[in-house]
């Protein structure tokens, strides 16, 4: 394994050389909105835009690895566009996240129920500690791209968030990003 520069594109989220990527579309994200009928609605006139993007730079052998994720701005009835949250499948390691460009919220729910908010940001590097759910959401009206950096056997639980959701949402109210209590949110 040998050392490597790796250029990150903070406006576009390109990752030069990437290892891998995948994108996420609204339709593959359904569960996740409040209205699912607006939801649909879109997906049929718009064409079923893009939501985020992941790109992965990943050494085989490594213990780590980091990447870009970048996110279109866009709501589903007021509610903002937002990755699927989880945990990691390793209680024990966290993750960093870094906005190079655009406005975001993270969200973070603790296995005890707590609730933080943290400001996306250019410049704010965003310390994710371990065992709790992280969802980032693009706020803005540009493409929010931030770098994360996580363990390699950290894995991904989606499953805990998929079935009953964050207890916070994140809508625009007259113009401004608020975090209300998920009425859909069930234990
Ligand atoms: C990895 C991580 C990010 C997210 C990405 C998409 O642990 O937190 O790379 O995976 O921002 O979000 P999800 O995976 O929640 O759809
Ligand atoms: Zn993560």
């Amino acid at each position: 394994m040998l050392p490597e520069g790796v250029l990150i594109n903070g406006l576009t989220g390109e990752v030069s050389p990437g290892t891998g990527k995948y994108t996420k579309r609204l339709s593959e994200l359904r569960e996740i909105f409040q209205d699912q009928t607006e939801l649909d609605r879109l997906v049929e006139v718009e064409g079923d835009p893009v939501v985020y993007e992941v790109i992965e730079y990943r050494k085989e052998g490594s213990d780590l690895f980091f990447g870009t994720t970048t996110m279109e701005p866009g709501k589903v009835s007021g509610e903002f566009f937002m990755t699927r949250g989880h945990f990691h499948q390793r209680r024990d390691m966290g993750e960093v996240y870094y906005t190079q460009s655009g406005h975001g919220v993270l969200l973070l729910e603790s296995r005890k129920g707590e609730t933080k908010v943290v400001r996306m940001d250019p410049g704010v590097c965003a310390f994710i500690p371990p065992d709790w759910a992280h969802r980032s959401i693009n706020v803005g009206s540009e493409k929010l791209v931030f770098v994360w950096v996580c363990n390699v056997d950290a894995g991904h639980d989606y499953g805990d968030i998929l079935k009953h959701g964050m207890r916070k949402i994140v809508v625009d109210r007259d113009g401004k990003d608020t975090i209300m209590n998920n009425p859909h949110y069930s234990l």
